[in-house]
C-alpha cells in the first residue's frame, strides 16, 4: 500500500513519532506548518483557544498530494482533549481526496479517544488503526513496541 505520514508538532513529539511511522514504513512524508505563530506562552493559550472553538487557520503550501496515496495516516498533538488546529484544517481541505486513513497522536496524559472520534466524524470515514503515545510512554521506551504494533496492524490490513 502505497502511505503518506502526515503530521503537524508544536514541539517536536508528534515529529519524532511521525518520522518513526514513515521509516518502519518505508514511506512518504509531510511535515505541516501553519502560517500562525504557535510558540512560547502565548502561542501554548492561542493553541489551546483555537483548538476548542474548532477554529481553521491557513497552512504553508504542502508538497505531497494525498490523492496519489492509498492510505493517509495523519498525527496530531492533542490540544483540549481534540485535534490541533493546523491537523484540523488538513483535514478539512485534503479529506475528499483521503481513501484510506489512520491516525496517531501525541499527549501528555489523555484526549486521544475523543479526538480520534473527532477526527473519524471530520474525515467521514473509520480510520483503519489509530495510535495513541503519551508521555509516561515515550519516557520508559515502550512507545517504540507501540509504533511497531501500529505499523504491522497498517501492514497486514
Ligand atoms: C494548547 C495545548 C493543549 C494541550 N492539551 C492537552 C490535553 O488536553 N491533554 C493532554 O494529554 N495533553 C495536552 N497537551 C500536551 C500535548 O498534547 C503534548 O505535549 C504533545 O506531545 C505535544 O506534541 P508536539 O511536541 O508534537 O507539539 C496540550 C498542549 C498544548 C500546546
Amino acid at each position: 500500500m502505497n502511505s503518506l505520514v502526515v503530521y503537524y508538532s508544536r514541539t517536536g513529539k508528534t515529529k519524532e513519532v511521525g518520522n518513526l511511522i514513515s521509516e518502519k514504513l518505508s514511506c512518504d512524508v509531510e511535515e505541516i506548518f501553519d502560517t500562525k505563530k504557535r510558540s512560547g506562552i502565548l502561542g501554548f493559550i492561542k493553541s489551546g483557544k483555537d483548538a476548542i472553538k474548532k477554529k481553521l487557520t491557513t497552512l504553508e503550501e504542502i508538497n505531497k498530494n494525498p490523492d496519489l496515496y492509498d492510505l493517509i495516516i495523519i498525527g496530531t498533538p492533542i490540544w483540549a482533549s481534540n485535534m490541533s488546529t493546523p491537523i484540523r484544517t488538513y483535514i478539512s481541505e485534503h479529506k475528499d481526496k483521503f481513501k484510506n486513513i489512520a491516525f496517531f497522536c501525541t499527549e501528555g496524559s489523555k484526549g486521544g479517544v475523543k479526538c480520534f472520534e473527532n477526527m473519524e466524524n471530520l474525515c467521514d470515514k473509520k480510520p483503519m488503526a489509530t495510535l495513541e503515545i503519551n508521555k509516561k510512554m515515550i519516557k520508559k521506551d515502550i512507545y517504540i513496541d507501540k509504533i511497531k504494533d501500529f505499523v504491522e496492524e497498517i501492514k497486514k490490513s
